[in-house]
């Protein structure tokens, strides 16, 4: 969003209301306006008809996270942006090794953002990645993670363009921009180049975890009608059919006795809108409008996924889920 701010100046930026706080908070950081949309039930991400009915001639972009391993794109989608020179986004932090039309998600947007804490599918400990294609987003990246140095740039006829420009300044000590400490380091790097090499065989056994999940689970009081199709979770969702407060709560009660750890509120802990920090702009919402992320809200949850999971676990897990009573 800072390199956004930089290249693009103003403008309104789509976002989830399902998604972690911080894709919301780095675009009100930078002084866009972000605009709200609610989910899609079937993959948690954006609601593609509502993206395409707020979009406007203020909107510089769409910066679609990919829920919980499901892909939030479509041809509709992508073509629509396209043609109204939209730039999209893409938040993969919950999503590595997903993909649509056979193509790895994060290879679709002009940015896209992958997150390595250790929750995820693959982790550095702390630390991500952000990916693109165009040069001027990628050195101006490099710059703003490295307290704004022109020197960090990769850029070396750029660098030395700076030194012209500022030459009452040390050369390696050029600051253009108010820019950020993200570096990752030399551990972080280490551990997370040995991730990677696993990456591809721990989703496959994650894919597997999560087909058996789906199949075992009780369609009967648990949503199972997900779009698959090329997602990749790192997490089993478990959304209740039922909108009833107490018997969710004695649910809770009931994973807690059985050791079985679960977040509820999907991606985030549920709806942004209904977080402190966004109460100035909730103040102009219609809840009405926000139906299916509030049912995430206070009826959705999930459980890890995790590649050494073996299937004697998987199915007592869905044992207990689907003995109660809801
Ligand atoms: C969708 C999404 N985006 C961004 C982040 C932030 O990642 P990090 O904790 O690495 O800053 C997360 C973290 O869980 C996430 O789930």
């Amino acid at each position: 969003m800072a390199a956004l701010k930089l290249l693009y100046g103003k403008g309104e930026i789509v976002v989830p209301t399902l998604t972690w706080v911080s894709d919301i908070v780095s675009v009100i950081q930078n002084n866009f306006k972000p605009v709200f949309v609610d989910i899609n039930p079937k993959n948690l991400c954006m609601s593609e008809s509502q993206i395409i009915k707020k979009v406007n001639n203020k909107t510089l972009a769409v910066f679609m996270t990919h829920v919980q391993g499901f892909n939030g794109l479509s041809d509709k989608l992508i073509s629509f942006l396209k043609k109204r020179k939209i730039l999209l986004i893409e938040d993969v932090c919950e999503s590595h090794g997903a993909t649509f039309n056979n193509k790895k998600l994060g290879t679709f947007g002009k940015i896209s953002n992958f997150s390595f804490y250790y929750a995820h599918h693959m982790s550095t400990i702390e630390g991500g990645a952000v990916c693109t294609n165009d040069k001027s987003v990628y050195e101006l990246v490099r710059i703003l993670r490295s307290h704004g140095m022109a020197r960090e740039s990769d850029n070396a006829k750029f660098e030395k363009k700076m030194i012209k420009k500022y030459p009452k300044l040390s050369p390696q000590f050029i600051f253009l921009y108010p820019g950020y400490n993200f570096r990752n380091n030399e551990i972080g790097a280490a551990i997370g180049i040995n991730q990677l090499k696993l990456l591809n065989k721990n989703n496959i056994k994650r894919r597997k975890n999560f087909n058996l999940f789906l199949k075992l689970i009780d369609r009967s009081k648990y949503r199972t009608d997900f779009d698959v199709k090329g997602s990749c979770n790192y997490a089993f969702p478990v959304i209740l059919k039922t909108k009833n407060i107490k018997r969710r709560n004695k649910f809770e009660k009931i994973l807690l006795r059985q050791k079985i750890e679960f977040r509820r509120g999907n991606a985030g802990g549920g709806n942004q809108l209904r977080q402190p920090y966004l109460k100035e702009f909730a103040k102009k919402i219609n809840f009405k409008n926000f139906s299916e992320v509030d049912h995430i809200h206070s009826f959705g949850y999930y459980i890890g996924n995790y590649p050494s999971l073996t299937k004697n676990k998987i199915r007592k897990i869905c044992k207990i889920l689907n003995s109660i009573k809801l």
